[in-house]
């Protein structure tokens, strides 16, 4: 972070005001911050709280001749080691995504060849609105990056998604974008994620709560490491930086891609939730409603003691959900599928798991050796295990 130029744009959203403490943040860990203000963003926050805390003038308007930067946009394109955009609404989403330049941020991010991260603010239905994903979609695709917001009491009252990422958590991400250790350079990674879904007719299915974050934050964090990383999904997030993603919805479709992708690989992270049955028959159109209905269920393919039985060389990891006997159950699993280490969640706590933004865990090696991860958000707890990983692939290296 230190003596690194991050150019911090600040569009207009009420999550202005964390941008401040931003601001603040990178500033004290001694990077060179610039911060750019949309004219709305000006609405919510005046320039000299900028000013001020990062100690530089701040760029409001691409048409000043108050100071070099505003002269030239391309100058600070060229300068800034990343850009964050903090908070990003939904305009300058769209904007960035259809290439439009009609005022400084928007052209600085047109200019800009560093790395380009977005924290996402606005009200839930306008962050779910297809046009606001596709355009998030697309930035992800062109090698952007995004923090997820999270749920909660949203400034026009609603709850739900939208919220900007907090400050601290932004902090981190960048501090890390920036001093990122390139140790996986060479190493092909196949991590799975998300849920599976088990079709019963043409409208209805079987499936489970895994949102996909802790897969993709595995994909991600590989990626950001040098690995090449393969990214078997059962989730719709928008696509990692650098990732290859093979999307997938039964656990039949997940098996095949795993399977095709294994030989090419040497570290394998098996994050999905697979259904462990499926319905017997898959029914076209819609099932009418009768009496009482059974279910037929039979078992899907179990990947993981498939990869287990077929590796030849891989290191591969394992994740358990348990609601009890963790240790127990994560021990047996180690053993029945042939991993070399498994990552153990208690789906009991709310606070981690299914659906959530943090993760806490237990690895259990095949050496019988073990290791807690705290509670950490889940890239933090990604980047661990997958130094855990590394030093096994190391080994048999
Ligand atoms: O997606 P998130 O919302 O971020 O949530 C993350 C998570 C809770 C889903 C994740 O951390 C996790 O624990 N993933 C494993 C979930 C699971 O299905 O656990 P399991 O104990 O049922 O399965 C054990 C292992 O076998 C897993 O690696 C699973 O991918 C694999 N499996 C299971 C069934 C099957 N048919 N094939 C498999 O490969």
């Amino acid at each position: 972070m230190k003596n690194k130029h991050i150019a911090l744009c600040v569009t207009g959203g009420i999550a202005a005001y964390k941008a401040a403490a931003l601001a603040s943040m990178l500033k004290k860990a001694g990077a060179h911050v610039h911060v750019c203000m949309t004219k709305n963003a000006c609405e919510f926050i005046t320039p000299l709280t900028f000013e001020t805390l990062s100690a530089n003038r701040v760029i409001t308007d691409t048409f000043s001749r108050e100071a070099p930067y505003e002269v030239d946009h391309v100058s600070l394109a060229k300068q800034a080691d990343l850009v964050v955009v903090a908070p990003a609404t939904a305009n300058i989403i769209g904007k960035a995504a259809n290439g439009i330049a009609d005022d400084f941020v928007s052209t600085l991010l047109l200019a800009a060849r560093c790395k380009v991260v977005f924290a996402p603010a606005m009200n839930t239905a306008m962050l779910h609105h297809p046009a606001v994903q596709e355009n998030m979609q697309t930035l992800a695709g062109r090698g952007c990056a995004f923090i997820s917001s999270q749920a909660g009491m949203l400034a026009c009252g609603d709850v739900g998604d939208g919220r900007m990422a907090e400050p601290e958590e932004i902090f981190s991400y960048l501090d890390r974008a920036l001093s990122a250790k390139k140790d996986m350079q060479g190493v092909r990674v196949l991590v799975t994620a998300g849920p599976t879904r088990e079709k019963i007719d043409d409208v209805r299915y079987l499936t489970n709560r895994s949102s996909g974050k802790m897969g993709y934050a595995l994909a991600e964090a590989a990626a950001e490491r040098g690995a090449q990383v393969t990214l078997v999904s059962g989730a719709s997030l928008p696509a990692p930086e650098h990732v290859q993603v093979i999307p997938v919805v039964s656990a039949q479709d997940m098996y095949e891609a795993c399977m095709q992708a294994l030989p090419q690989v040497d570290l394998v992270v098996k994050a999905a939730a697979v259904a462990d049955y499926t319905p017997k028959h898959k029914l076209s159109g819609k099932m009418k409603k009768g009496g009482d209905l059974a279910l037929e269920l039979v078992r899907t393919p179990d990947i993981l003691k498939a990869i287990g039985q077929q590796k030849q060389g891989q290191v591969l990891v394992g994740f358990a959900a348990e609601a009890a006997d963790l240790e127990k159950n994560a021990l047996a699993k180690i053993k029945s599928k042939n991993l070399d280490l498994i990552a153990a969640n208690d789906i009991s706590r709310s606070d981690i798991g299914f659906g959530s933004e943090n993760n806490a865990m237990t690895l259990y090696f095949a050496d019988g050796s073990r290791k807690e991860l705290p509670l950490a958000p889940k890239k933090e707890i990604a980047d661990l295990i997958l130094s855990e990983a590394m030093a096994l692939v190391q080994k048999r290296h």
